[in-house]
C-alpha cells in the first residue's frame, strides 16, 4: 500500500495541531451512559464525503475523531495516536487511512492498525449507529 500523507507544514506537526476542527455548534452532541450522540443535521462535515470532525472536552471521556467516508458510511476512532505524544489523527484525502498530526506521521488504516510511522499499537474504532437523524457512537 502506498502511502499518501496530509499537507501540513513542519510548524503545524511540529506543534501538533491538527487539521480537522471541533464542531461549530457547542450543542450538536453530548455523552451519556457511555453513548456520544450527534445531531446530524447540526454538523455539516459529517453530511460530506471525506469530512471529519472531532469530539473532546465536556465530559466525554476521551477523544473521538468522526469521519464520513468517500462511501458515505461513518467511522469513529479514540482520537489518541499510540506513540509517545499521543497526537491526534486526521483523516487523509483520498485514502481509507487516518494520520497522526505529528512529525513522525504514524498512519493508521480503516481498521485502526498501523500501517506506517513509529506508533506501537493499533487505534480503537468505536461501534457508530444512525439513528432518527443521530449518530450514535458508544465511547467505552
Ligand atoms: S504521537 Fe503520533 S507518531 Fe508520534
Amino acid at each position: 500500500m502506498v502511502i499518501k500523507f496530509l499537507k501540513r507544514s513542519f510548524f503545524q506537526r511540529l506543534l501538533g495541531l491538527s487539521a480537522t476542527t471541533k464542531p461549530g455548534i457547542d450543542g450538536c452532541w453530548n455523552y451519556a451512559d457511555g453513548k456520544l450522540t450527534i445531531s446530524l443535521d447540526k454538523v455539516l462535515e459529517l453530511n460530506t464525503p471525506g469530512g471529519a470532525i472531532r469530539f473532546e472536552g465536556k465530559n466525554l471521556p476521551k477523544r473521538v475523531l468522526v469521519v464520513c467516508t468517500e462511501d458515505g458510511e461513518y467511522r469513529a476512532f479514540h482520537n489518541r495516536c499510540t506513540h509517545l505524544g499521543h497526537r491526534r489523527l486526521d483523516p487523509v484525502p483520498g485514502t481509507d487511512t487516518v494520520q497522526c498530526c505529528s512529525l513522525n506521521k504514524s498512519t493508521y488504516d480503516s481498521g485502526g492498525n498501523k500501517i506506517f510511522g513509529p506508533a506501537p499499537h493499533p487505534i480503537t474504532l468505536y461501534p457508530v449507529k444512525k439513528e432518527q437523524g443521530n449518530l450514535i457512537i458508544s465511547v467505552n
